[in-house]
């Protein structure tokens, strides 16, 4: 009970659940990319792919409540910690250079971060709800029949022949109009920023800044998120350029 009081109530704890929820959003992003890239194989591979996952039932339910709980527990810590951050400005009046750098970087965070919260509402209107573009929905699409196996770690977890979503032509179709394409690019590109930053915080909470190796840490960083928003940038941008159909 006292580690949960320790933990909420108090600056270092929450600085820690924001990195710790940080760090496991980032892997859920990583990983949707790598699951989503399968769009530039055979249809099988994606299609396979998201039939596999909807197939997990209540196990895929309880992944959306805990990422739903890593989402809020991360803005819920950011706005907290923001507001102690403003409230402890009043206190040091030569602090003026860190005062304008903290504002302008939170306010940076912030900004930043309510397009991503923008983008995963109409990410799950479009894609998991079916109500922003419901024409190219995968449930109004006719069905895909599987040609192959589909395995995950050597295992077979869809076979071939079974009836399973279109997905790769719902993503096709709902890139297809720019104005949607352009939003997700934007708004990628926003996310890409959101991860550079964040990471920059976490090494400072970590301790990690003053590091001979922090100036190689952050080149490191930055080329794993310009590589992060390219992937992304290939699904709506294939589809912008007609190298997927
Ligand atoms: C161009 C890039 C992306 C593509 C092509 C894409 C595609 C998809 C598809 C097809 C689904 C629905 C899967 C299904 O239910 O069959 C989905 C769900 C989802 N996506 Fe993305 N996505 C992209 C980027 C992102 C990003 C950057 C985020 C996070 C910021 C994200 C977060 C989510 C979430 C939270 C879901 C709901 C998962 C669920 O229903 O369990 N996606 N995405």
């Amino acid at each position: 009970m006292d580690l949960v009081r320790n933990l909420f109530g108090s600056t270092i704890g929450r600085k820690l659940i924001m990195a710790v929820t940080g760090v496991v959003l980032i892997g859920f992003v990583v990983g949707h990319l790598v699951g989503n890239l399968q769009v530039y194989e055979n249809p099988d591979r994606i299609n396979g792919y998201a039939h596999f996952l909807q197939s997990l039932g209540p196990l895929l339910w309880a992944v959306r409540a805990f990422l739903l709980g890593c989402v809020t527990l991360h803005i819920w810590s950011a706005t907290v910690l923001m507001l102690e951050s403003r409230r402890a400005r009043g206190d040091e009046p030569y602090a003026v250079n860190r005062w304008i750098q903290a504002a302008v970087s939170s306010r940076y965070m912030r900004g930043t971060g309510y397009v991503v919260l923008a983008f995963i509402l109409y990410h799950l209107a479009q894609f998991t709800v079916g109500v922003a573009q419901p024409a190219s929905f995968k449930t109004n699409l006719p069905h895909y029949t599987m040609g192959s196996d589909y395995h995950i770690a050597g295992l077979t977890v869809v076979r071939a022949g079974t009836d399973v979503l279109d997905v790769r032509s719902m993503v096709i179709r709902g890139f297809a109009n720019p104005v949607v394409s352009v939003f997700y690019i934007v708004a990628v590109g926003l996310l890409s920023l959101h991860l550079l930053h964040g990471a920059d915080s976490l090494f400072q909470t970590l301790g990690w800044r003053s590091q001979r190796w922090e100036r190689g840490l952050r080149v490191v960083v930055t080329l794993l998120c310009a590589a992060y928003f390219l992937g992304n940038l290939a699904i709506p941008g294939g589809v912008l350029l007609g190298m997927l159909k």
